[in-house]
């Protein structure tokens, strides 16, 4: 990632009162909503990506609040996962890649050069769209991440914090007699519940989930959607979703993104009961997307 450049934080659109919507076709123009928080966790501010000559994400300027769950919604390719990307700085390894903005976790400048890039990605924990186990045991996925951040020591401490994290991540009671089996001859909702243990081991602020019940089904999807619920006590968390149902169920806040922009920041509810730009009511009543 290139270094960030310093930019002003955007004032906050006007809201929209009543039934008017911004009638805009294009994305174009100031975020509608208020993409601004009293004491935010992340602080992003004008942050642009281009991958070689196309502009992925836009001058986008958003908060996100602690301890809890964001959603960002759109059409493929608006840049959902691309933006969530930034925020643990994951397109660093993406070639011909290039970020602009600045992001601050709680204080700190993900960018600055004095970031360790391991680190942050530890404080800053993902969840991708196809569960992801090492090829090694449960134990083993969990506890790998605690041993190379040298957070643990000792057999006994390691016991405890695999066995605290998989009961947050609620698959304790499903592994607990198969701890040193392979972590891939779980089923494909257990796998997704081991990689948020994993995810959870290493005690990160943030957690970001790409789609991440893209893959299950209903009853393991609802499964992981109990378990974000829970976690946002503890975590700030920021989840990418195709589905309206699950943003409503899981979010407080939401944000709506359209080729490269973010169109559209509020709570969720008033998201989904009264969008306050066109292209956020067209998507999420499926006239397009
Ligand atoms: N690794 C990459 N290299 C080059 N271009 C990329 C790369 N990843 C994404 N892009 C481009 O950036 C834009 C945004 O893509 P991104 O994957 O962020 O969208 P998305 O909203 O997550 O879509 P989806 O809902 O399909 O996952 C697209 O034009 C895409 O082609
Ligand atoms: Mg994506």
């Amino acid at each position: 990632m290139s270094q960030s450049t310093t930019a002003t934080p955007q004032a906050p659109a006007a809201s929209h009162s009543g039934s008017s919507l911004v009638n805009a076709s294009r994305a174009e123009g100031a975020t509608v909503g208020n993409p601004l928080l009293d004491d935010p966790r992340i602080s992003c501010r004008s942050v642009n990506v281009w991958y070689d000559d196309n502009h992925a994400i836009q001058d986008v300027t958003l908060d996100i609040g602690r301890n809890q769950v964001i959603a960002m919604i759109g059409p493929s390719g608006c840049g959902k996962s691309t933006f969530l990307r930034c925020i643990n700085r994951m397109n660093d390894t993406v070639e011909g890649c290039r970020c602009t903005g600045k992001i601050l976790l709680d204080q700190l400048d993900i960018n600055s050069p004095q970031v360790d890039v391991v680190a942050l990605r530890a404080q800053v924990g993902m969840v991708f769209q196809k569960p992801n186990p090492f090829p090694k045991s449960i134990y083993d996925n969990v506890i790998y991440g605690p041993r190379i951040h040298g957070l643990v020591r000792g057999r006994a401490e390691e016991d405890e914090l695999v066995e605290a994290s998989l009961v947050k991540a609620g698959l304790w009671n499903e592994v607990k007699d198969r701890l040193h089996q392979p972590g891939t001859g779980l089923s494909g909702g257990q796998q997704q519940r081991l990689c948020i243990a994993r995810a959870i081991a290493v005690s990160p602020e943030v957690i970001l989930m790409d789609e991440p019940c893209s893959a299950l089904d209903p009853i393991a999807t609802a499964k992981v959607e109990e378990l974000i619920d829970e976690l946002r006590a503890q975590f700030t968390i920021v989840i990418v979703t195709h589905s309206m149902q699950q943003a409503a169920r899981v979010s407080q806040r939401t944000a709506y993104f359209h080729l490269g922009r973010l169109v559209e920041v509020g709570e969720t509810r008033k998201i989904f009961t009264k969008p306050g730009h066109q292209l956020t009511e067209d998507y999420i009543t499926g006239r397009f997307g």
